[in-house]
């Protein structure tokens, strides 16, 4: 907004943030990615090979990986989603057996991006490991034999197959999901008999790696809800109670939780071209993810008080209708500030349950669905939603600090939705940070920040905007939407902040 702007009285809200009462810890597994064998998620948006004309180191194109470290990536969930239930490792080792993805689009599986170019990559991003073991249509022996491959240190026949493929060291595997959507894609199961399944796997799928036995061990993340109907809560409440009852030989460690921003399966709205009434419609419906949080983290605290298990929200963004003329089973989407606005809401959720929610991963990395980045050929194009997670690095592993505000409302037809959000926590080095969305497309806000326990000084901070509700990022115009620089006055200890129109924004304050 220029700065000669007027803002009427009702555009005018207070926010208070109260540094004496410090939360938990923002965990940065939250702002986690997800990276399937789909489309052009890994072939093309990953992996282009060694002979490739698009500047690749061992064949994980450069400028990805450049922008993925920027992002501080904690972690990427890999292979699947419904693919991990028909992966079968082996054939993505040593000499590649070329298969299929039923899931999706059918299309040739060269198996060429295996577990080591995995574990390449990751290591190229400066990220972690969070592998999905096949329980649909694998055993629980070839998840074991995948563990020992990757971590055994003693010279077993495995650890030195894996040593033969050019990693004798054993890998770092931090997190494992026992499956992925039993209830669904992968197996369509009972709880009771998923339990049966996690209780198997849990048992017998281990980590050898020495640096993992006392510190860093492996988290397992059980299959959990998939929505907020009664099926979803009879999920969690059999494996919680299952949990707690547990005997020594088995354990979990993490609850996942997937929900996409989805209004209509059958006739998917649109991620371009779209006016305000789906701006609205769709920020309206990615707010349901806080009244599952909280139904299910009222379920995990009846078995688990002390808040042991993790709920990991392993699978959420926005899941639109395929572009026009692209493969349907591709889930290739364009992102517009309605996604940046969707990305802050929904971290913004989990940071204020982050005594429970301590992973998410959106779904997913490149090229699919909600996506940080785009590319075609050698071009690479940066997302709305990209910037928030790049906005958003001062909260990882910050401590969340209370804010409290009047919201106000955004009004669109029959739809009202909180006008601003907002969380603040402090990093390590002791530095506040605050985050204010304002949904509203059409007014700008003006929020006075009072700070207890810090006689604030001045403050400084980038925002995200965009010309229309649908604006994207192309890759003839990569810039429409991307973070500016923002100014804010501070008079007597408190903070003005003006907020553009559906914007995202985030300020030190010191
Ligand atoms: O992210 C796309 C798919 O959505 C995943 O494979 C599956 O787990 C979910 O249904």
């Amino acid at each position: 907004m220029p700065p000669n702007v007027q803002v009427s009285a009702q555009d005018r809200l207070q926010l208070s943030v109260d540094t004496s009462k410090p939360g938990p810890k923002i965990d940065r597994n939250i702002f986690g990615q997800f990276a399937e064998h789909l489309g052009y998620g890994v072939y093309e948006g990953i992996w282009v090979g060694p002979d490739s004309k698009i500047p690749n180191t061992r064949g994980i194109r450069n400028d990805v990986v450049a922008a993925l470290k920027a992002i501080k990536v904690p972690n990427v969930r890999w292979p699947g989603g419904c693919f991990a239930d028909e992966y079968h490792w082996r054939k993505g080792i040593g000499t590649r057996a070329v298969t299929l993805n039923p899931n999706w689009g059918g299309v040739i599986e060269p198996n060429t991006f295996g577990t080591h170019e995995f574990m390449d990559f990751i290591d190229q991003i400066g990220s972690e490991a969070y592998l999905s073991v096949n329980v649909g249509s694998g055993t629980p022996q070839e998840a074991a034999e995948w563990l020992e491959y990757l971590t055994a240190a003693q010279p077993t026949t495995l650890a030195k197959e894996r040593a033969t493929n050019g990693h004798p060291a054993p890998y770092k595997i931090p997190m494992l999901g026992i499956g992925n959507e039993s209830w669904d894609c992968g197996g369509n199961m009972t709880p009771e008999y998923y339990l049966r399944q996690l209780t198997i796997y849990s048992r017998f799928v281990r980590n050898y790696n020495p640096a993992q036995q006392r510190n860093d061990q492996l988290q397992k993340i059980a299959v959990g809800p998939g929505g907020g109907e009664a099926r979803w809560t009879e999920w969690t409440d059999t494996i919680m109670k299952a949990w707690q009852k547990r005997q020594w030989s088995w354990d979990m460690q993490g609850l996942s939780m997937h929900n996409y921003t989805v209004i209509n399966w059958e006739n998917k709205f649109a991620s371009v071209g779209f006016g305000e009434k789906e701006y609205a419609q769709i920020l309206k419906e990615t707010l349901k993810m806080k009244d599952l949080v909280t139904t299910h983290s009222a379920i995990m605290d009846k078995y688990d008080p002390q808040k042991k298990i993790s709920l990991v929200v392993d699978e959420w963004g926005s899941w639109y209708a395929p572009l026009p003329g692209s493969n349907p089973g591709f889930l290739v989407q364009q992102n517009s500030i309605r996604d940046a606005i969707l990305a802050a809401l929904n971290l913004n959720i989990f940071a204020h349950h982050a005594d429970r929610v301590r992973g998410a991963n959106i779904a997913q990395m490149v090229n699919v669905l909600q996506a940080m980045i785009l590319t075609e050929k050698e071009k690479m194009v940066l997302t709305p939603t990209y910037h928030v997670f790049k906005m958003y690095l001062p909260f990882q592993d910050a401590t969340y600090i209370p804010v409290t505000f009047n919201a106000g409302t955004y009004t669109n037809g029959d739809i009202t939705l909180p006008r601003i959000d907002a969380i603040a926590a402090k990093d390590k080095s002791g530095k506040l940070w605050l985050e204010l969305t304002n949904i509203d497309p059409n007014n700008a806000v003006e929020i006075e920040v009072s700070v207890a326990g810090l006689n604030a000084n001045s403050a400084t901070g980038e925002t995200l905007t965009a010309p229309k509700v649908d604006s994207v990022n192309t890759f003839d115009a990569p810039n429409t939407v991307a973070p500016k620089p923002i100014s804010v006055k501070v008079q007597n200890g408190k903070l003005t902040i003006k907020l553009d129109p559906k914007s995202v924004t985030v300020v030190s304050i010191m």
